[in-house]
């Protein structure tokens, strides 16, 4: 089974894949946890262009290419694999970030997007995607007080930008089956009972 966790930065889904990967060890299921972007020594060093501060001057066309290729590297040598041997795959992040982040958030052609994440996935098709949704207030709070800096220095771009991002799962929930819309303001421990309502942990 494929399960995909999606949500703006600072929703809690790291918190729900961890959660979630120790439930299954628990059940004695085999469990592959993966992050986007990353996840194969290709893939690293992709991440490691795409978050590095440095690179102010990147395109969007660029940065969606990016986001591809690590995830088209991801998919080969890892996640198909890891299918075919019956394990769980889980993944903080997946194609729907690049429609939700690059075709809604940065304005990218969302025909083209889309068409491009299906060349790059093939047949790694989750099964499940957890979108958890967290409102936007309560995202840039948790932003400021993780990054201690003060409310009013996250600019009103970053607002504008998230609430596109948010458009974008709200445009993939109702498009596809295999979403699940979570409340990201229930305690952890609610949103964890949910997530394990979908998976069947005993065979
Ligand atoms: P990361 O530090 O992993 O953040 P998070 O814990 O929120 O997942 O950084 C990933 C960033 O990259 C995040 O802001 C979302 C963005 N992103 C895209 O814009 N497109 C994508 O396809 C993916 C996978 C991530």
């Amino acid at each position: 089974m494929f399960i995909t966790f999606e949500g703006l930065d600072f929703c809690g889904k790291s918190t729900q894949v961890q959660l979630l990967e120790k439930n299954l060890k628990e059940n004695n299921k085999e469990v592959i946890l993966i992050r986007e972007p990353g996840g194969t020594n290709i893939s690293e060093k992709i991440r490691n262009i795409l978050l590095d501060k440095k690179n102010k001057e990147m395109l969007i066309e660029t940065e969606l290419i990016l986001f591809a290729a690590s995830r088209a590297q991801l998919v080969g040598e890892v996640i198909i694999p890891a299918l075919e041997k019956n394990q769980f795959v889980i993944s903080d992040r997946f194609h729907d970030s690049s429609i939700a982040y690059q075709a809604f958030g940065r304005g990218i052609n969302l025909n083209f997007v889309e068409e491009l994440q299906k060349f790059v996935i093939g047949k790694a098709i989750p099964d499940l995607t957890f979108f958890i949704d967290t409102p936007i207030d309560e995202i840039i709070k948790r932003k400021a007080s993780v990054k201690k800096i003060d409310l009013d220095r996250i600019e009103r771009s970053a607002i504008d930008f998230y609430e596109k991002v948010r458009e974008g799962y709200i445009y993939l929930s109702k498009k596809e089956k295999r979403f699940v819309v979570i409340d990201g303001l229930l305690s952890i421990d609610e949103i964890n009972k949910i997530i394990l309502s979908y998976i069947k942990l005993k065979d």
